[in-house]
């Protein structure tokens, strides 16, 4: 078999873009491959075909977060928890607006606020005021919550500049909805409530995370929260759980799925076989994420949250040489020989890093064979 047939082999048989690096492709195919799934289809805005192939050092900083607390008033029993400069608390208003300067000085377009709580944080509606101010180019302001805020709140920091909620849910009854906060009495219900009336105002995800206390009512839940109005619903497995026994037969109704892409694409990876964590040896193993993503927490950045969440170490200290030095981590690392990218890279970013692969391989790396009648493209290194 040429080496153009096997490409063309290995991606008929699951429809995805394999890393480019173990075969020498002719131009067709990676335009063939590239045409194959568009990451707009997906269903993340921050994901999509352009950033993929316009990504590099100067680029808009696309999808960007801060941890800006570790508190919580919540105790969800897979929550691993989290530390801010060694300790627990909140990061200081001043580190997180050099932050959101150095983003606004990078044409960032999208930013998210996370935690512990981050509706808990006592600058939060500052945090969110001089984000809009300052960050000219920014099309989305995202915060991550478990919900438990006042409405009043949450609806204030809709006029302020949030445009994205991405709420946690996991359960589609009170008892074990409390039993997932770590047993703060009401909290289900009033998540629920909040989740419904913010759908009416604003983008509004449901992530749901199942472990061995849930998972048993997971179709159930998924439903419950298709009916709130929210636009997408995240479903993932505790990361110390990743059991794909629980989502092997998991058939939702086509009806469902249509509304909600980001859950569509699960569940169609799960029908293949395909669990939401883990790379390959045919994926890519570069990270082209981290080029234009920052996360950050206290005074550090680290590659992505994945391995901030796994208790790696960060890539440096919060500065305006943050971007030079996520590119040369990215040139140094190879994210299969790393453990904990192997075992727990998100499909999302998995298929995002294949297609920045292969497009950045056609845009920078054709190159004529001359043993053969058409242009071959070779591995090397693909880091601009
Ligand atoms: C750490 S929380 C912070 C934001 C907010 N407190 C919340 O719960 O949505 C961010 C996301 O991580 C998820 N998460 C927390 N621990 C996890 C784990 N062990 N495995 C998978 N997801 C987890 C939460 O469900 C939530 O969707
Ligand atoms: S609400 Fe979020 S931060 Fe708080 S314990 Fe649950 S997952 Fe962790
Ligand atoms: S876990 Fe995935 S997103 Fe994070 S650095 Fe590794 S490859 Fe990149």
């Amino acid at each position: 078999m040429s080496n153009n047939e096997q490409a063309s082999a290995a991606m008929s048989q699951d429809g995805e873009c394999p890393s480019a690096r173990s075969y020498y492709m002719t131009r067709q195919t990676v335009e063939e491959m590239n045409n194959k799934m568009k990451l707009e289809n997906i269903g993340f805005y921050t994901l999509e075909d352009f950033r993929a192939k316009n990504a590099c050092v100067n680029s808009p900083l696309w999808r960007n977060e801060i941890i800006i607390t570790s508190r919580c008033n919540f105790n969800c029993p897979y929550c691993r928890g989290t530390e801010i400069n060694g300790k627990k608390g909140d990061m200081p208003l001043d580190e997180i607006k050099k932050s959101i300067d150095i983003w606004a000085s990078q044409n960032v377009k999208n930013a998210r606020f996370s935690g512990g709580e981050p509706t808990i944080h006592k600058e939060i509606k500052e945090i969110i005021r001089y984000t809009k101010d300052v960050c000219k180019e920014i099309e989305h302001i995202a915060i991550s919550t478990n919900g438990y805020a006042d409405l009043e709140l949450y609806k204030e920091l809709i006029r302020i500049g949030v445009n994205d909620y991405s709420i946690s849910l996991d359960a589609c009854c009170s008892s074990i909805g409390d039993m997932m906060s770590g047993e703060v009495k009401g909290s289900w219900n009033k998540v629920v409530s909040n989740i419904i009336e913010l759908s009416k105002l604003t983008y509004v995800t449901v992530g749901m995370v199942f472990d061995k206390q849930n998972s048993h009512e997971m179709k159930e839940s998924i439903l419950f929260a298709s009916n709130l109005g929210v636009s997408d619903i995240r479903i993932i497995s505790a990361a110390q759980w990743d059991d794909f026994s629980i989502f092997e037969n998991l058939s939702i109704d086509r009806k469902v799925l249509d509304k909600h892409p980001i859950l569509k694409y699960r569940i169609n990876n799960f029908k293949t076989g395909r669990n939401v964590r883990g790379i390959t040896k045919t994926d890519s193993h570069k990270c082209g994420l981290m080029i234009d993503d920052t996360i950050i927490k206290g005074k550090y950045h680290y590659p992505c949250v994945i391995k901030m969440r796994e208790g790696c170490n960060p890539i440096g200290i919060v500065s305006d040489k943050m971007r030079q030095e996520r590119k040369d981590f990215l040139e140094n690392h190879n994210t299969y020989k790393d453990p904990v990218c192997r075992k727990n890279c998100l499909d999302v970013c998995i298929d995002y890093n294949n297609k920045y692969e292969l497009t950045n391989l056609s845009r920078h790396e054709v190159c004529v064979n001359n043993s053969a009648d058409e242009s071959t493209i070779k591995d090397s290194k693909r880091v601009m």
